[in-house]
């Protein structure tokens, strides 16, 4: 199978180039993310494989489909970046349903963590020896009430480590999860009551700006919040106003509304353009982080592992335990 690997960074060829080799994959490893533009590189390839900020419309997928491409392989768990309507009957999509939940519940706690005890401030300041605490002073999780949005594999890991911490957890889900050290509630409580807030649930039509300027309103003031899941799920304008407004008392964001063509890039010598994000930039107690909750050496080989486990499933006519079939669509 001939696979055409868009967005490679060099982190990303450690487990793929060895793993592929073994499975006697040709993969060609492309630095361009997948877009219009570069739709045509898939040209000659059995497969595409993509990450969470390569975008496949409906379009590309025609062009894809022309080229005689049979797959879209998400090296991810999200899936909302492909247009999968449109990939039916057409170009099977496969992803990978489950890594490391535990990676991506660790770095929501290291967020809120930072946020809530300032390290970030911290790390700077003792660097220019400037040892004073003025400003620095932070709020104990132990016996609070955190509210976890989401309790599938992400979340339910979330709610252990909050479980550590002697929390008490309240947590939201449609499809409620049985036997988990957590009182299901409906939103508006979890909102209301929750000092501390961790979203885990994907990006959809019903999901979308979950947080807004109502929800916003409803919490407690002095909430932490974290968003390691889509950027989408968060009202960014809505959270500036609440950030303005001295609501938060810290926000750790490590995905973003706009973060397409931003995150995963250097764009240290740019300007900025994107006046939202420069504005959350500017407070002291959020913490942005380039969707890297995922990242650990654990998470990644377990990413190579099964992406590449779909390639040969698809290449052998094995059945496609982790497609994503059109009554998946958001
Ligand atoms: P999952 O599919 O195991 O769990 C998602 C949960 O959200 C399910 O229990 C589902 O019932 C629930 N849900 C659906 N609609 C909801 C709603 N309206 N309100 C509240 N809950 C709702 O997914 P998993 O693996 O736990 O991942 C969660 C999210 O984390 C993913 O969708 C993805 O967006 C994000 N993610 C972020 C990563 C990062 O690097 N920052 C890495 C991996 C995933």
């Amino acid at each position: 199978m001939k696979i055409a690997f868009y967005g490679t960074k060099p982190y990303d060829r450690i487990w793929f180039e060895p793993m592929g080799k073994e499975y006697g994959f040709d993969i060609h490893f492309i630095e361009a993310a997948c877009n219009p533009e570069t739709v045509f590189m898939a040209k000659g390839h059995d497969a595409i494989c993509v990450f969470v900020n390569d975008h496949v419309d409906a379009g590309m997928i025609d062009a894809l489909y022309e080229m005689n491409v049979k797959a879209i392989l998400l090296r991810s768990a999200g899936y909302n970046n492909v247009d999968v309507k449109a990939a039916e009957d057409k170009i099977v999509v496969l992803r990978v349903p489950s890594y490391s939940p535990e990676a991506v519940a660790e770095f929501s706690m290291a967020m809120l963590l930072a946020v809530a005890r300032l390290t970030h401030k911290a790390y700077n300041r003792t660097r220019d020896f400037n040892m004073s605490l003025n400003g620095l002073m932070g709020v104990d999780f132990h016996e609070k009430t955190a509210g976890v949005i989401g309790t599938g594999k992400i979340g339910q890991a979330m709610i252990r480590i909050l479980n550590g911490f002697q929390m008490e957890v309240i947590c939201y889900d449609p499809f409620p999860a049985e036997g988990l050290e957590a009182e299901y509630v409906p939103l508006e409580e979890l909102f209301r009551r929750s000092d501390v807030i961790s979203i885990h649930c994907p990006l959809n039509m019903e999901t979308r700006h979950i947080i807004n300027e109502q929800s916003i309103a409803a919490m407690k003031k002095g909430v932490y919040l974290v968003n390691t899941s889509r950027g989408g799920l968060i009202d960014t304008e809505a959270l500036i106003k609440g950030m303005l407004e001295g609501r938060f008392g810290g926000v750790g964001l490590d995905v973003y509304e706009e973060e397409e063509g931003v995150f995963y890039e250097d764009r240290s010598g740019d300007i900025i353009t994107d006046d939202n994000l420069a504005r959350l930039m500017t407070f002291p107690n959020v913490l942005i982080t380039s969707h890297m909750g995922f990242f650990t050496r654990e998470a990644m080989q377990a990413i190579a592992k099964t992406t590449l486990e779909n390639a040969y499933a698809l290449e052998n006519g094995l059945p496609l335990a982790n497609q994503v079939g059109k009554e998946m669509a958001l």
